[in-house]
């Protein structure tokens, strides 16, 4: 096992599937203790059953202020301390503004831009004493207008650390 990150703590939001799962994967086999937040229990349940040791599921809502001092809380319980977030947990919103709805809209920049937000913000308190890492994980959509996911385009904006 490589152990570039053995003395290290991560937590990955979204980390259940996709891009955030490669994120743990990566980060597990590099020796890192790996806390996975997400929604979907099943999917965070199934990758620490299969990861084993080092690896602790979290249920999150990252558009939560209230479950982002939770989880930060059972980090720091579980394994003693934070080192590296990856605020990775995102989605996509399809559409155009003529049939578009603003709860959807609503929706896109809470989980999209408040998370990182308020992650940065609660991650920095946490890791304030010893120093650490943030990582804010976008998609191209954010800056770069794509025809099919035109609401995506606000969603995470540029003047977040
Ligand atoms: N897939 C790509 O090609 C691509 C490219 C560039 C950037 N990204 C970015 O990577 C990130 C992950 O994208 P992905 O493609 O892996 O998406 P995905 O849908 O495969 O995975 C997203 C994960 O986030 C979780 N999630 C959704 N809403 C959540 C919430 N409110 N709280 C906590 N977890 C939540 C989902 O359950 C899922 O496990 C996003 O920020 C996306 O913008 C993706």
């Amino acid at each position: 096992m490589n152990s570039r990150f053995a003395k290290h703590v991560a937590l990955v939001t979204g980390g259940a599937s996709g891009v955030g799962l490669e994120v743990v994967r990566l980060l597990h086999a590099q020796g890192a203790r790996v806390a996975i937040s997400d929604i979907n229990v099943d999917a965070g349940m199934r990758l620490v059953a299969e990861l084993g040791e080092r690896a602790h599921f979290i249920h999150h809502d990252v558009s939560s202020e209230e479950s982002w001092q939770t989880v930060i809380s059972d980090v720091l319980k579980t394994f003693g301390e934070l080192n590296v977030l990856v605020n990775n947990a995102g989605i996509l919103l399809a559409g155009d503004i003529e049939n578009g709805k603003v709860a959807d809209l609503r929706k896109l920049l809470q989980v999209n831009t408040e998370s990182v937000f308020i992650g940065c913000q609660q991650g920095i308190l946490a890791m304030k004493e010893h120093g650490g890492s943030i990582i804010n994980i976008a998609s191209l959509a954010s800056w770069m207008p794509m025809d099919k996911f035109r609401p995506t385009v606000p969603a995470r904006l540029p003047w977040l650390p």
